[in-house]
């Protein structure tokens, strides 16, 4: 493996921030994954220190590439509904160069990271049609793709149902937070993406997040849905493969 196709991904997210070296030929990690919890409270400051630490563990120089989640617009955190509200208007790719001493940085939005590796490394792979790839976690994010090509930064754990933000209703961490069955919060995803196939016609769901790694517990609940539901398969490493791929586009 030649050493400009190494580069560090790092996937920030409401419970863990966590890096790992990415060979972006074949998509695998060439380092262990390494991990921090997010810091409380979640400002750009604590969760700089954060990723600066997993760069010294990980001994890393190199080129940089960082799934954030929220919105990020020409570098500049736009939205961040899981994190502090400091995070608003932060210059996040300007820091990270600054911070990590990249030579070169790019940042995208987590969820378009995952979607990115699975499309090209995983369930996603070949797949003509509109593939959607939905985060479960913390949050709700979604990867829209049309013949291979990503719509980047849509946020469809955003829309209303049942007078909620439907990440407040459906997201991985209401499952914990809320106590809930696996067969109650999979009905509440199987309502969710109902509605997201009805709007957008979707020909194949690919399910992401930590969740993904047990399909078994709420895949047989999801019926209705149109279109194919597949789980991720690079499971949590999705959001840090696909960071590391974001300084190749
Ligand atoms: C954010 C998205 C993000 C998702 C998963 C949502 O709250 O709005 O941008 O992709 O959480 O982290």
């Amino acid at each position: 493996m030649s050493e400009e196709n190494r580069v560090m991904g790092i996937d920030i997210g409401g419970t863990g921030v966590k890096a790992a070296l990415v060979d972006t030929q074949n998509g695998t990690m060439t380092s262990e994954r390494v991990r921090l919890p997010t810091p409380q409270p979640a400002t750009p400051a604590a969760v700089m220190e954060a990723i600066k630490e997993l760069q010294r563990q990980l001994q890393w120089q190199g080129t940089v590439g960082c799934g954030f989640p929220g919105l990020v617009k020409s570098g500049r955190v736009q939205r961040a509904p899981n994190l502090d509200s400091s995070w608003i208007g932060y210059d996040l790719a300007g820091q990270l160069q600054a911070q990590l001493g990249a030579p070169r940085v790019a940042i995208g939005n987590d969820a378009d990271a995952a979607g990115l590796a699975e499309f090209r490394f995983g369930a996603g792979r070949g797949a003509g049609g509109t593939v959607l790839v939905i985060t479960l976690g913390t949050g709700i994010g979604s990867a829209i793709f049309r013949d291979g090509v990503l719509l980047p930064d849509t946020e469809l754990g955003h829309l209303a149902m049942h007078g909620k933000v439907a990440e407040k209703w459906a997201a991985a961490s209401i499952r914990t937070n809320k106590d809930l069955s696996w067969k109650k919060w999979a009905r509440r995803l199987n309502d969710y993406l109902v509605h997201v196939e009805y709007l957008l016609g979707v020909d194949l769901f690919i399910i992401g997040g930590g969740v993904s790694k047990k399909p078994a517990k709420f895949f047989p609940y999801l019926q209705g849905v149109g279109g194919r539901v597949e789980a991720a398969r690079l499971g949590n490493a999705a959001g840090i493969i696909g960071a590391a791929l974001f300084p190749l586009r």
